[in-house]
């Protein structure tokens, strides 16, 4: 049997060969510890380093120095709320929003547990945030306000600039988790007023294992308490020997998502829209999750009334794809950003996330859209059957 068709974009994304090529005289010729500065090896990896934290940078328009290299999106994520609670000797106040990622609720979460107020702000059926809420929240012991730039499991992108002059005007730090759109939206973190910003190498064709968190060192200078005792790496920040190779391939997958950003921005789009009409055609009831207009364009969600994603999912052999969001798939529970949009619990359990990617193909996406309907069809009858038969 051929390998499964890839409709799993968002949880993570192949390895670009062109990466890995990148990456592979890291491993071996060029291995030294990039702390090692009082020898060749050494100075090498430090040089390939500090290009690197050069590359990713200037993509967000960033300065070097405001590029903090960690294992991931979720330990940048820890880093940067924690980072910033830490600094506070009295308890305060932060806000954001019901879609986020687990890892940005449940870092809330461990920082309400030892005294800090957090406000949850709902979204609008498409899992919008209201700039209006952000500022009717703020209050005097406001800190930081932490919103997505886009979500994981709907795509949904959020009003970022409006709500970075929100946050600037009220001096309060402004954090954003950009997993989604790294490499893939254009970002420029003075323009949008970002102070923080978390992003992770695995969703743009790079390793897993790292990520960055960008800490705003000028207007606002921001202060983080670190979370990682040892050698004092990263400026003190993140203590841990660097690795090296995971952080060249991270720029390199960013300078290479960069290069073909409008062109995969849009060829996405198109497989995207393919999908969702061949859907369409054939079960006119599913549901979409998030909106086109002002959603990623390789991301799709949709509900299937009267059906249980795991069984679709189950059923469809020939391809891999999603109910919520990677990390909380293992949950029985149903997707807490399909609840936020106002689903009740049946249809967010019936809600399947397709998302494309570089190495998506036209033929990928018909196969696909033969054996979702199939399966749809398949079960569909089934039902129908079975109510037949308990009302006979
Ligand atoms: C929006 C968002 N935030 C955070 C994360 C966590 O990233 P990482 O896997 O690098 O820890 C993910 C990955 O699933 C994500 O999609």
């Amino acid at each position: 049997m051929a390998d499964p068709i890839y409709l799993d974009n968002q949880a993570t994304t192949p390895l670009d060969p062109e990466v890995m090529d990148a990456m592979l005289p890291f491993f071996h010729e060029k291995f030294g510890n990039a702390s090692s500065i009082h020898h060749y090896y050494g100075l090498e990896s430090k040089k390939a380093v500090e290009k690197s934290r050069q590359v990713l940078s200037k993509s967000i328009k960033a300065n070097k120095r405001e590029i903090i290299f960690t294992s991931g999106a979720t330990e940048a994520i820890n880093l940067a709320i924690k980072g910033v609670a830490g600094t506070f000797s009295k308890k305060h106040h932060m806000i954001t929003q019901a879609t986020e990622h687990s890892a940005v609720l449940d870092t809330f979460k461990s920082i309400e547990k030892k005294g800090w107020d957090i406000s949850i702000l709902p979204v609008n059926q498409n899992g919008e945030v209201d700039p209006q809420d952000v500022a009717d929240a703020i209050r005097e012991e406001t800190v930081l306000v932490a919103i997505m730039h886009a979500n994981n499991e709907i795509g949904t992108i959020q009003p970022i600039e409006k709500i970075g002059e929100i946050c600037r005007g009220n001096n309060i730090l402004f954090f954003v988790d950009a997993c989604q759109t790294f490499g893939k939206l254009e970002i420029n973190v003075r323009d949008m007023k970002i102070d923080l910003l978390a992003a992770t190498a695995h969703k743009l064709y790079g390793p897993k294992g790292i990520g960055f968190l960008y800490v705003c060192q000028k207007d606002p200078k921001v202060a983080l308490e670190m979370q990682m005792d040892g050698g004092g790496h990263e400026r003190g920040y993140r203590s841990g020997t660097l690795p090296v190779p995971l952080i060249v391939g991270f720029s390199r997958a960013a300078e290479i998502c960069i290069q073909k950003r409008e062109y995969e921005y849009h060829s996405l789009g198109k497989f995207r829209d393919l999908l969702l009409n061949g859907i369409k055609d054939k079960h006119s009831e599913v549901i979409l999750n998030g909106n086109i207009e002002n959603g990623l364009s390789h991301n799709l969600n949709l509900c299937f009334p009267n059906l249980e994603a795991e069984t679709i999912i189950m059923k469809m052999r020939g391809i891999a794809c999603s109910a919520g969001s990677a990390c909380t798939s293992n949950s029985l529970e149903p997707s807490h950003v399909i609840k936020a949009l106002g689903r009740n619990n049946e249809l967010a359990h019936s809600a399947i996330r397709f998302s494309v990617g570089r190495f998506t193909t036209q033929t990928d996406i018909k196969k696909a859209i033969l054996e979702i309907n199939n399966v749809v069809s398949f079960l569909k009858s089934k039902r129908e059957k079975r109510i037949k038969k308990t009302f006979q």
